[in-house]
């Protein structure tokens, strides 16, 4: 579904991505992992056209998107959050899903303020609240759900577990179970691997904008030697 080749990516001289590759299959929840600063967000805003890649492919659904523009890439069915994760703090849960809502297309899930409740119920009871009143999970909730409101055929997540409670991280990996099994395509990025471990079918490991490793990830949890390699500090 997705297929990005030798990707290289530039802030101003600095040369932070080399040669990354990765692939996403229909219905597959990847995870990309690795340390603070490896490049995992810069891999993820070059796929959705944030970052201008300087060099190598980016192929969603059979086509070529590396060179589009990010709302262009949007319309195709990827859906992209942050690890910022804005929400408009004045306008309430319900208003702010409405910001993210786009038309039904054939073949990919369709989304209601509903269907996000149902996914969120803590969303559901803060519906009338504005977005700046709830709590920093609950933001990243609705960042999400936001951007299912778009109906991607693939999600880009950047970090969801990060900052979290760890209840709250139970419940995001709930979530991303429960939206691979609607149909959607996750790839996410990740340092807490136990979180990778509950949700990814599959890990790709980066480490100074190259990628080290590639494989599932009941192998990659069993390897303890690629992991103090790689990820544990
Ligand atoms: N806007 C920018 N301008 C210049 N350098 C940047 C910029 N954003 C990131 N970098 C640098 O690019 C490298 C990769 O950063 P990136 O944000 O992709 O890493 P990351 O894996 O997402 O890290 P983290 O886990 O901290 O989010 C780092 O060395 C970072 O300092
Ligand atoms: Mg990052």
């Amino acid at each position: 579904m997705l297929s990005v080749r030798e990707l290289e990516a530039y802030y101003g001289r600095a040369h932070i991505l080399s040669g990354v590759g990765l692939e996403v299959a229909r219905g597959e929840v990847v995870v990309l992992l690795g340390r603070n600063g490896a490049g995992k967000s810069t891999t993820l805003k070059a796929i959705m056209g944030l970052v201008r890649p300087a060099g190598g492919t980016v192929t969603f659904q059979g086509r070529r998107i590396e060179r589009l523009a990010p709302h262009a890439i949007a319309r195709l069915g990827l859906g992209y959050v942050p690890e910022d994760r804005r929400v408009f703090p004045s306008l309430s849960v319900a208003e702010n899903l409405e910001v993210g809502r786009q038309p039904p297309r054939a073949g990919r899930p369709v989304w209601t303020p509903e269907a996000i409740f149902e996914l969120f119920p803590n969303l559901a009871e803060l519906r009338g609240r504005p977005a700046g009143r709830i709590s920093g999970g609950e933001q990243q909730m609705l960042t999400i759900g936001r951007t299912l409101m778009g109906n991607p055929a693939l999600l880009l997540l950047d970090e969801p577990s990060e900052g979290l409670a760890p209840v709250i991280v139970e419940q995001m990996a709930a979530t991303i179970r429960a939206l691979k099994a609607e149909g959607l395509a996750v790839l996410l990025s990740e340092q807490n691997l136990r979180f990778a471990t509950e949700v990814a079918d599959r890990a790709t490991i980066i480490e100074k904008g190259r990628i080290r490793y590639r494989g599932a990830m009941a192998d990659l949890a069993a390897d303890e030697e690629v992991r103090r390699a790689y990820l544990t500090v």
